[in-house]
């Protein structure tokens, strides 16, 4: 297992201890520093560490400064930690098998310094016990979203209508075959096709019922272009088409490279007018946000404005990598996970949306 470590100064001689212990346990410490042992500021490095832990890079964090309390007040700020302050083998234990921690804090100039390298090994030996404290820890996530607010964000819609949030409930179970995953992928992009044409304008036309002449309201101006990006953005954007008869679909072929999780692109036919349309761009995870920002960097260079991202799950990450590049684009989502684990997974998620989609695994 990767396990990112930092300290600060107070902490930095026990960490290169706790580096050493990292490695005859045969795991990789990832040494976030400091590299000198002049003062730092501990939110500094509990930022590196917690980053490393939400964006998958390590599977599990180890902060040490004077007490940890800082360290965990810091790293405990970023949405997905769950840091424990550890400083005996029943909080080692307990912080794994009740808390599901995934940062370990420890202070260098308290009793529990001395046995810190025990302490590691107990946590990380120590597996999370599941069934009742899995609902208090969705129960912390949540409290996490509430405060953070990302619906406050003016481009970043999580959608939590409840037939949207029962087939999501679905689309996760592992049980859930490829006909009904397909099936259920359909039903909510078509879903979420509703929210993102909410503000659409509307024109008047005159039309003849049965009965009389009367005023309809039609969208105005050319409509959507609903660009997949393949493979698993096509289901949802075959879907979308099926209600937006009159879009145009485009294809762009990303796929992650799995060593760097880098997206490489081999394929791109986009509507000839899609500067002319607003764009829907389609990809159900949206997680490290890299294949969505090098998309939507496609569809930009092929004149797309307003572009509106629509994913199912997504992590934090990859909505703040995506607002980055590209501060004016809307993020629709079904749901905002905890993080991405060190394959770039969505942690809950769903697992990978391409194989569930296609049966290929
Ligand atoms: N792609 C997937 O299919 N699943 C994830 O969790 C992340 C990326």
């Amino acid at each position: 297992m990767k396990i990112s470590i930092g300290s600060d100064h107070a902490g930095f001689e026990l960490r290169k201890k706790l580096i050493d212990k990292i490695a005859s346990l045969g795991h990789e410490a990832v040494d976030r520093g400091p590299f000198a042992s002049s003062s730092v500021d501990y939110p500094d490095f509990a930022a590196l560490v917690a980053e490393d832990v939400v964006n998958g890079t390590a599977e599990r964090g180890v902060l040490v400064c004077g007490t940890g309390i800082g360290m965990s007040m810091a790293a405990n700020k970023v949405r997905g930690i769950r840091a424990a302050l550890v400083y005996d083998t029943e909080t080692a234990k307990l912080s794994r098998q009740h808390n599901d921690a995934n940062i370990m804090c420890v202070g260098a100039r308290t009793p529990s310094a001395a046995i810190a390298p025990q302490l590691l090994e107990t946590w990380l030996a120590t597996e999370f016990e599941e069934g009742r404290h899995r609902r208090r820890i969705h129960k912390i996530d949540s409290l996490a979203a509430s405060m953070e607010g990302w619906e406050g964000m003016p481009n970043v819609h999580v959608v939590k209508h409840p037939l949207i949030q029962h087939k999501l409930c679905l689309l996760r179970q592992k049980e859930t075959e490829t006909r009904h995953f397909r099936d259920l992928v359909s039903e909510i992009a078509k879903l979420m096709a509703y929210e993102v044409t909410r503000d659409v304008p509307l024109s008047e036309v005159d039309i003849e019922t049965p009965i009389c002449s009367t005023k309809g309201k039609v969208m105005a101006g050319k409509h959507f272009g609903i660009v997949a990006i393949l493979r698993a953005g096509l289901a949802m954007a075959e879907s979308m088409l099926e209600i937006m008869p009159g879009a145009r679909m485009g294809h762009i072929g990303l796929y992650r490279d799995p060593q760097t999780l880098t997206p490489v692109q081999y394929y791109s036919k986009l509507p000839k007018d899609t500067a002319e349309r607003s764009v829907i761009l389609v990809d159900p995870m949206l997680a490290t946000g890299g294949t969505i920002v090098k998309a939507i960097d496609v569809l930009k260079e092929a004149g797309a404005k307003g572009v509106k991202v629509v994913s199912i799950v997504s992590a934090p990450v990859g909505i703040k990598k995506v607002l980055e590049a590209h501060p004016d684009v809307e993020i629709f989502v079904a749901a905002v996970d905890e993080r991405l684990n060190d394959h770039g997974y969505i942690v809950p998620g769903l697992g990978d949306a391409g194989d569930r989609l296609y049966g290929t695994k």
